[in-house]
């Protein structure tokens, strides 16, 4: 087993080859001055499965078309198989045609990593369900339980956990099995030609309490402001904010922090100043124990 850590997972595939005590191999790459991505393996892989850990976090199509160079390469060497280890997979919002001629982004996706060769997929939050889709093995695993415990050792403990929308409830509860403090979600509409949201919200138990909002992305930020702005409203002590993915595009940061949260902590799924989480452990652990 090799591991390969592609251009946009340097370090997380460097702690997760070190975790597993696995060999890694050199992936050499640059940009051309014309944007375009060049990519060249300096080992002999014949014979080998290699694990290619490249995330697909801004900027989407450059990082995933590395991982296309990067996995038709290795099989065009030799390898025997080809793992890919997509911490944040792109167009994975994009889980079905939700109007009539949309792209089904995910599942072009899926047949264009078949196509290079890719034999299974692990990813981190993502949903499972259109994973199964996929015309090879795919999995996710998720990253929530590491942030509750990232939040309990911050002594923030019996905090009331809130998932911005019904689909997030599942990280709701995962943050309450650490936490304690209960649970609870919103309810969350999107306009699917505006994009515009709107919430329904019932009375949560968090006066005078902590509250930890656990989503999988934050974007633009104002799913998770919002959420902040209503936890406050309703007498939260402190609030903050637990994301896998931390996309934070624009002012994301600041919009979440001007409506009353404390923190905001990520993982390095998606690298950023606030990714103050690894999902090495995750991962190492996944690999491991297939
Ligand atoms: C949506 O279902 C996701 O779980 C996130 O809540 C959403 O992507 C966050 O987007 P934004 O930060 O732009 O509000």
């Amino acid at each position: 087993m090799l591991i390969a850590s592609g251009p946009s997972s340097q370090e997380l595939g460097k702690k997760t080859a070190e975790l597993m005590k696995a060999k890694t191999i050199a992936v050499a790459s640059k940009r051309f001055p014309d944007g375009e991505s060049y990519i060249r393996f300096d080992d002999e892989l014949v014979g080998e499965e290699v694990i290619i850990i490249q995330t697909a976090s801004p900027p989407q199509d450059t990082n995933m078309f590395q991982l296309f160079l990067m996995a038709d390469t290795a099989k065009d060497m030799g390898a025997e198989r080809v793992i890919a280890v997509i911490p944040y997979l792109a167009y994975a919002r994009q889980d079905k045609r939700f109007l009539h001629g949309e792209a089904f982004s995910v599942l072009t996706v899926a047949k264009l990593l078949e196509r290079v060769g890719v034999d299974q997929l692990l990813t981190v939050n993502a949903r499972q369900k259109v994973l199964d889709e996929f015309p090879f093995p795919a999995k996710t695993v998720s990253a929530i339980p590491l942030l509750a415990q990232y939040c309990k050792n911050k002594g923030i403990e019996e905090a009331f956990s809130l998932a911005p929308d019904e689909g997030a409830k599942d990280y709701a509860m995962e943050g309450a099995k650490i936490l304690g403090g209960g649970y609870g979600w919103r309810h969350k509409e999107r306009d699917r030609h505006t994009g515009a949201i709107s919430f329904r919200d019932e009375e949560y138990d968090v006066k005078g309490k902590d509250a930890v909002i656990f989503d999988d992305i934050i974007s633009t930020g104002g799913t998770t402001a919002d959420s902040a702005k209503m936890l406050k409203a309703q007498g939260a002590r402190r609030v903050f904010c637990a994301c896998v993915h931390p996309l934070l595009i624009g002012d994301a940061e600041k919009k979440i922090m001007n409506n009353g949260a404390e923190e905001i902590v990520g993982t390095d799924c998606v690298p950023s100043p606030l990714s103050k989480v690894s999902v090495a452990p995750l991962i190492a652990k996944t690999l491991l124990g297939r």
